[in-house]
């Protein structure tokens, strides 16, 4: 049997995981799992019953009758292509605010591994390599600072036609990661024999060498 390679790589919003984790993925042959897709896809859910998921009741019952996946790479709800949907400010809000809840964590993460388990992945989230593939064997935390990460915010929404004020981005990222660091459940974390990047002064193609050689040393 071929050997399984699962590579985790976690860090805050903006540190260019899912652009790495997929140039990756694509060069190694193996499956990218984008895990913010699935809290942002089930955001969209509750968004789109109107379901309050502080009541735990109405939570359960959503949750037990919605299917995420992926197909060719993209995320599914309810057999549906949910990707065109789940990046608006409002997807965001809710996917940051629902994914603290532990209900919606054990089903995702449930899948995650389920996912990790069969196949080689590459999956990026904040909790891969402290919780949903502790035995991964590679894991990466990626991370940049707060300002480096909202110029490269700031830049992006200037090229939809969209400025912004940097310091305002900043501030908001600056709450994000603390709140995604500090939650109750599944923090977001480096695990302790995680290998840290710190991208905010390569360009995409310096980190994606460094991220290489990591995984060929941990791999090998
Ligand atoms: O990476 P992203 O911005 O697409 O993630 C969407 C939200 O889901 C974000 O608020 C953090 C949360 N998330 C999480 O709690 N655990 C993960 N493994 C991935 C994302």
């Amino acid at each position: 049997m071929e050997k399984l390679i699962r590579v985790a790589i976690d860090g805050p919003a903006g540190a260019g995981k899912s652009t790495m984790a997929k140039l990756l993925a694509k060069e190694m042959g193996i499956e990218y799992i984008d895990t913010g897709a699935m809290y942002r896809a089930i955001a969209l859910k509750l968004i789109r019953t109107g379901t309050d998921y502080s009541d735990p009741e109405a939570l359960d019952a959503v949750l037990k009758t919605t299917d995420v996946d992926f197909s060719d790479g993209k995320v599914m709800l309810d057999g549906e292509p949910a990707e065109a949907y789940i990046r608006t400010p409002e997807v965001s809000e809710m996917a940051s605010a629902s994914s603290a809840v532990l209900a919606v964590r054990e089903k995702l993460v449930a899948l995650q591994r389920a996912m990790g388990q069969r196949k080689s992945v590459v999956m990026d989230g904040r909790d891969i390599g402290t919780n949903v593939l502790k035995d991964a064997e590679c894991k990466i935390y990626l991370d940049a600072s707060p300002r480096v990460r909202a110029e490269r915010r700031a830049k992006e929404l200037a090229a939809k036609g969209l400025p912004c004020d940097v310091d305002a981005v900043e501030e908001d990222i600056r709450q994000r990661d603390y709140r995604d660091m500090h939650r109750e459940h599944n923090p977001l974390a480096k695990a302790d024999d995680a290998a840290v990047i710190d991208s905010s002064y390569l360009t995409i193609p310096q980190v994606v060498e460094v991220m290489r050689a990591v995984i060929e040393e941990k791999t090998r």
